[in-house]
C-alpha cells in the first residue's frame, strides 16, 4: 500500500473530502499518514484503523516520506511548501485542493469523469503534479460535458449565483447570522399577518444598512441581497473568478491551443454550499434540443438533466435539492432568440464535493489502480 499524506483534512474542503474517503471505503486502500501545522504529535482522526500520530505539516523531511500527498490546507501552505519539498529532491504526487498551481505547466487540473484523457496522458508523461479545478469550472464541466467532448461549443457565458460556502465556513455562518438578524428584527410584525408590509420591508432594509448587520466575512449584506463581484480585481474588468473560466475549463479540456471563449459575471447569492450558474451557449450547428439533452445525460453518471418544464425545474433544478450530494441537475435548456445555434442551460451543484472534494479523491483512487 502506499504512504498518503493527508493536510488540511479538518477544514471545511478537508472535513468533506474525509467523509468523502471514509463513504468510499479510500483508507482501505492506503497506508495514510495525517499531518498537521498546529497539533504534531497528537492521535489523529478515526478512521476505522490505527495510524500514526500527527506528524508536523512544515516539516519537509516527514513531508518526504510520502509517496503521494493531497492537501486542503490551502493556497499559502503550498506557496511555502510545494517547492522546498521539490527542490528537496521529492519525486512524489501531489494533489492540491488549491488554485496555487492549477495554471503550472507541469500540472494537470483533475475532473475524471471530464478529462481522464488528459490525466492518463500526463501519468505516462511523468506528471507528478495534479491540482482540484475552480469549483464554477468542474460543476459547469459536469453538466455540459457532453456538448464540450462533441466539439459542439463555438463559445459560451456562465453567469453564476455563487454559493456562501465558496468564501469559507466563517462566510456561511455570517450569513445565517445575518438571515437570523433580519428575521428578529420584524419577528412580530411577521406573526401579525394584519401588519403592514412595507413597515416590514423598510425596517428590514434599515436593519441591511445598519452597522448591526454582521459583515467582517461579506463586507456587506449577503442574506436579502446578493454581491456581483466574487475574488479579486483584474486590470482588464474581469474578477479573478471570471478569469479562470476560460483559462482553466480550457486547460481541463487540453485545448490550450485553441481555446474555447468562455466568459460572464460571477455573483455571490444567498445559497448554502451550491453554486448555480445560467449559461448561453453558441453552438457551432443547430443540433435539436433533444438530442442535446440526449448527449449531456450521457455524459457521466451524475448529470440530471431536468426537462425546461417549471414543475420539473422548481423541485430538481435547485441548490435546496442539489446540496449535500454529488448529482449536478441541469436543465432550462431550450433554443434562444437569437437564432438556431443559440441555447441557453441552468446547472446546480454542491460546490463542496465536486466543487472541491470529489475530484481530489478521485485522482488518488486513480493513482493507486
Ligand atoms: N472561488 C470560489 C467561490 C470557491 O468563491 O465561490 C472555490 O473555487
Amino acid at each position: 500500500k502506499q504512504t498518503v499524506g493527508i493536510v488540511g483534512w479538518r477544514g471545511m474542503v478537508g472535513s468533506v473530502l474525509m467523509q468523502r474517503m471514509r463513504e468510499e471505503r479510500d483508507f482501505d486502500h492506503i497506508d495514510p499518514v495525517f499531518f498537521s501545522t498546529s497539533q504534531t504529535g497528537q492521535k489523529g482522526p478515526e478512521i476505522g484503523k490505527e495510524i500514526p500520530l500527527l506528524q508536523d505539516a512544515n516539516d519537509i523531511e516527514s513531508l518526504k516520506k510520502m509517496e503521494i500527498i493531497i492537501t486542503c490546507q490551502g493556497g499559502d501552505y503550498t506557496k511555502a511548501i510545494y517547492p522546498k519539498l521539490r527542490e528537496a529532491g521529492w519525486k512524489g504526487y501531489w494533489i492540491d485542493a488549491a488554485s496555487s498551481l492549477r495554471m503550472d505547466k507541469d500540472a494537470i487540473i483533475v475532473l475524471d469523469p471530464v478529462n481522464q484523457n488528459v490525466i492518463k496522458q500526463g501519468l505516462k508523461d511523468g506528471v507528478k503534479t495534479f491540482a482540484g479545478g475552480n469549483c464554477t469550472v468542474s460543476l459547469m464541466l459536469l453538466a455540459l460535458g457532453g456538448l464540450f467532448e462533441k466539439g459542439y461549443v463555438e463559445w459560451m457565458t456562465s453567469m453564476t449565483y455563487q454559493a456562501a460556502s465558496g468564501g469559507g465556513a466563517r462566510h456561511m455562518r455570517e450569513l445565517i447570522n445575518q438571515m437570523g438578524l433580519l428575521n428578529g428584527t420584524v419577528a412580530s410584525e411577521l406573526a401579525d399577518p394584519a401588519s403592514a408590509i412595507l413597515d416590514i420591508d423598510r425596517k428590514v432594509a434599515e436593519k441591511m444598512r445598519s452597522s448591526d448587520m454582521p459583515v467582517d466575512q461579506f463586507g456587506v449584506p449577503l442574506a436579502g441581497s446578493l454581491i456581483p463581484y466574487i475574488d479579486s480585481q483584474l486590470d482588464n474588468g474581469q474578477s479573478r473568478e471570471e478569469w479562470k473560466a476560460q483559462a482553466e475549463t480550457n486547460k481541463i479540456l487540453g485545448n490550450m491551443g485553441s481555446p474555447i471563449p468562455v466568459d460572464g459575471l460571477c455573483v455571490r447569492v444567498g445559497a448554502m454550499r451550491c453554486h448555480s450558474q445560467a449559461f448561453t451557449i453558441k453552438l457551432n450547428k443547430d443540433i435539436p434540443v433533444a438530442d442535446i439533452e440526449g448527449l449531456l445525460a450521457q455524459h457521466n453518471d451524475w448529470v440530471d438533466v431536468v426537462p425546461n418544464d417549471k414543475q420539473a425545474s422548481m423541485e430538481r433544478l435547485t441548490p435546496t435539492v442539489a446540496t449535500g450530494t454529488l448529482n449536478i441537475p441541469v436543465g432550462r435548456i431550450r433554443k434562444l432568440n437569437m437564432g438556431p445555434e443559440y441555447i441557453s442551460a441552468f446547472s446546480v451543484g454542491d460546490q463542496l464535493l465536486w466543487g472541491a472534494a470529489e475530484p481530489l479523491r478521485r485522482m488518488l483512487r486513480i493513482l493507486l489502480d
